[in-house]
């Protein structure tokens, strides 16, 4: 723990009036108490933004690549009200950097569910499946550009970040959506799980067609509710992941945590042809973790390879600890299940502490070389982005990495293709990351072939984005 960690402990220790008499007199002393008061989502660069703009020509230092032609959307937590009691349960707003012709423009816009609407909590919003946050992730698919949270309906937004409606595939979905669906490149579906805490069935997988049609819906036996973020495909399989952060109904309604560490309850990897149902999943024990995101998964003859940002533990602190110390914050992970004897081989292969990891999207669920992910800060005390980037080799299990500069702090990197190339080495890196020296966020476009070098290309955002989840790249 910090001398500076320490000293923040102890000042939230500190009686109220004994903290007034420290702090007074200045003008900029009512903003530091205030800050002292938030919880860690809503101070520094966690804090909302107020405002909804939209600017064009925006400042570029260094160059965009002719070639980048297409938009840049990332989701995140921006409560309106201005607070939100978890990091979680923000209002989604998109930000969305659009890039033509060497030029950039950005617009951002929440997206205005009843959520956002009546501005509601989380628990108000749990008995309506159309009151997303949808805050966590953005997708395209069979036409549609989708807000994703994990607890309700996905909604639909247009290429203007406009809400259009929730989305329930035609009637066919009647329950709540993960946020990491995953697409195959090969056949253009999509495939996806969702799960609930509050009744059986725990865990339902869904099939959705090249064409945006729900085709297949299965449920899943799991024999507890777990928190269960994201999971795996690959070209003839999925694979759930069964993992002790477990609901507790007592605890919820007792006012405490309702999500807890069980590693008693035991840490399971389903694995499900991908047109198979509840029967034909093949379940094999692995040691307990938690797992917030994998990297990528594919077969290798009758095994299955995982590259996972695995964590030993989750939220031993309570849910406001989402990460903080080296047991709740992820580092590379291969898993290799061998399906006939129903095994798991587990190793660590590097020992950065990142997540948020993303591949080529062209190649999920099959052999992908190269990994990225963000780094983790495992000394903070809360959730801390690092200030590096990672390129890892899966193949040699090497590491590069970016470094985004002194109290430069990142986002979720993803992977954009050069579109005269279908080449997973050639392309680059997009991440909206935040300079702390000066509170201005921006746009860096990495070479992927020159990964340690700078940036060939930064767009210098009109306004701070606050960190936030997940994006996609949206080709013209
Ligand atoms: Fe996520």
């Amino acid at each position: 723990m910090s001398i500076q960690t320490v000293a923040t402990k102890l000042l939230f220790k500190l009686p109220r009036t004994i903290l007034n008499r420290i702090i007074k007199s200045d003008p900029k002393d009512v903003e530091r108490k205030n800050n002292l008061e938030k919880p860690w989502h809503l101070k520094g660069n966690w804090a909302p933004v107020k405002d909804q703009i939209s600017i064009d020509n925006l400042e570029v230092k260094g160059e965009i690549p002719k070639e980048i032609d297409g938009m840049y959307i990332r989701n995140g937590m921006n409560p309106v009200s201005g607070h939100s009691d978890h990091w979680f349960f923000g209002n989604g707003m998109l930000h969305g950097i659009n890039i033509s012709n060497g030029k950039a423009s950005y617009k951002n816009k929440y997206v205005r569910t009843p959520y956002f609407e009546k501005d509601m909590g989380m628990m108000e919003s749990s008995f309506d499946l159309r009151a997303s946050p949808a805050n966590t992730h953005i997708i395209k698919h069979g036409g549609k550009i989708l807000a994703l949270e994990e607890a309700h309906l996905p909604w639909s937004v247009d290429k203007n970040l406009d809400t259009i409606d929730s989305y329930d595939f035609g009637g066919k979905l009647n329950g709540p959506m993960t946020a990491h669906p995953r697409a195959c490149p090969e056949t253009g579906e999509l495939l996806f799980f969702g799960y609930q805490i509050m009744k059986k069935p725990y865990l339902t997988y869904h099939r959705v067609s090249k064409e945006g049609e729900l085709v297949q819906s299965e449920a899943i036996d799991i024999p507890k509710p777990v928190m269960m973020h994201d999971w795996n495909i690959t070209r003839n399989y999925v694979i759930f992941m069964d993992l002790p952060l477990v609901f507790d109904i007592d605890q919820a309604v007792s006012g405490s945590d309702p999500f807890g560490f069980k590693p008693e309850c035991g840490a399971r990897l389903g694995v499900m042809p991908r047109n198979g149902s509840n029967a034909d999943i093949k379940w094999i024990e692995i040691n307990p973790c938690f797992v917030f995101h994998p990297m990528n998964a594919y077969e290798d003859g009758n095994k299955i390879i995982l590259h996972v940002c695995r964590q030993s533990k989750a939220m031993v602190g309570g849910m406001d600890e989402i990460y903080g110390g080296e047991d709740t914050t992820g580092k590379l992970w291969k898993w290799t299940i061998d399906l006939p004897l129903g095994t798991c081989l587990e190793e660590q292969i590097d020992d950065k502490a990142c997540d948020f990891a993303r591949i080529d999207d062209r190649l999920v669920g099959l052999k992908a070389k190269n990994g990225y992910a963000m780094a983790i800060n495992e000394r903070a005390e809360t959730l801390t982005f690092g200030h590096h980037l990672y390129k890892f080799d899966l193949e040699k299990n090497k590491r590069l990495e970016h470094c985004l500069g002194d109290n430069v702090f990142g986002g979720e990197p993803i992977f954009v293709p050069k579109k005269s190339c279908l080449s997973e080495d050639k392309g680059w890196v997009m991440a909206i990351v935040h300079d702390e020296n000066v509170d201005k966020s921006k746009l860096i476009i990495v070479d992927t072939e020159n990964f340690d070098k700078k940036p060939v290309g930064e767009i210098l955002l009109p306004q701070r984005v606050p960190y936030g989840a997940h994006g996609s790249w949206l080709s013209n």
